[in-house]
């Protein structure tokens, strides 16, 4: 099965696709009836100029841009890469919440700037992350790796989810109490058409003083011009690896103490990329046997 693959990805398996030709999608410009298999990284799939497109491999867990329902109607076999990352991007999400709460990246600012002379003044002393109420949204495979890690800081979990869900984990809140208990607030939903802009300008005036809100899930979850107002104004803090139109960062956030921003890296982990680039040609490999993909995506 000839695949094309809109980048070569990390790992040994990726070298198992005996025809394989790496190709971003900008440069796809004309038909290709040869291609059978196609491996994206979140992309949305040129199903016109794949006429005998079989399967879509996509290159992470969410697909939100690849056109789901289009491909499905075509008869293609659409699949992701659930469950390898999770560790790598609950990790994150942790990493994010302690560099917000306790000030790690503005007193790495701080030492760069040559600014360290007595000790760092009082009144930037950090609220504690131990001991303090931590809100996930979603709690799905990756909200729920980030709930157990949370044990180790004693921190109180409170969770939201369309579903309720019989769990230890964390006490079961409305998405609009939980904003408005939560000393730290990380997101884990996918984006779909309901999540779209759920954290709006309404539900970020919920959010108390002082409260750290991270999102290693989607920019689009947020409404991102009503989050850079909260953040110049100083009220709330931030830990941001995801944004609308990536790579495009708004610039007014540049110069802003209270945020920390990555290059949306929660699954950029060798582990981690490497068992999604497994998952990939597995899915790849079963549908060329005619067997069932390992992890489907299917509609709704
Ligand atoms: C990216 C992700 O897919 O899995 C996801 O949903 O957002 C990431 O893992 C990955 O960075 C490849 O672009």
């Amino acid at each position: 099965m000839r695949v094309l693959a809109t980048r070569r990805s990390p790992g040994a398996a990726f070298d198992e696709l005996d025809d394989v030709e790496v190709l971003p999608l900008a440069e796809l410009r004309e038909s290709r009836p040869d291609v059978e298999g196609l491996v994206v990284a979140n992309e949305p799939v040129p199903l016109g100029l794949l006429p005998n497109l079989r399967v879509v491999a996509n290159y992470g867990v969410g697909y939100d841009r690849v056109g789901l329902e289009a491909c499905l109607e075509r008869g293609v076999v659409v699949t992701n890469t659930p469950g390898v990352l999770d560790a790598a991007t609950a990790d994150l999400a942790f990493a994010l919440l302690l560099a917000t709460r306790r000030q790690v990246v503005e007193g790495d600012r701080f030492v760069r700037a040559g600014a360290w002379r007595g000790s760092w003044a009082d009144s930037r002393t950090a609220e504690e992350v131990t001991g303090s109420t931590l809100g996930i949204v979603g709690l799905g495979r990756i909200g729920s790796a980030v709930a157990r890690r949370a044990r180790g800081f004693d921190l109180r979990v409170l969770y939201t989810q369309r579903t309720r869900v019989d769990t230890d984990l964390g006490e079961y809140r409305e998405l609009d109490a939980l904003l408005a208990e939560a000393d730290l607030v990380t997101l884990h939903v996918p984006l779909t058409p309901e999540t779209r802009g759920l954290i709006d300008a309404r539900r970020l005036g919920l959010l108390r003083d002082g409260v750290c809100l991270v999102n290693t899930a989607r920019g689009e979850i947020v409404d991102q011009e009503a989050l850079v107002r909260e953040l110049l104004s100083g009220r709330i803090r931030a830990g941001l690896d995801v944004f609308v139109g990536e790579p495009h960062v708004p610039p007014e956030l540049f110069g802003v103490e209270n945020v920390v921003l990555t290059p949306h890296l929660g699954s950029a982990t060798r582990q981690a990329r490497e068992a999604m680039t497994r998952l990939v040609v597995d899915n790849l490999l079963a549908v060329e046997r005619g067997e069932p993909p390992l992890t489907p995506v299917s509609a709704g």
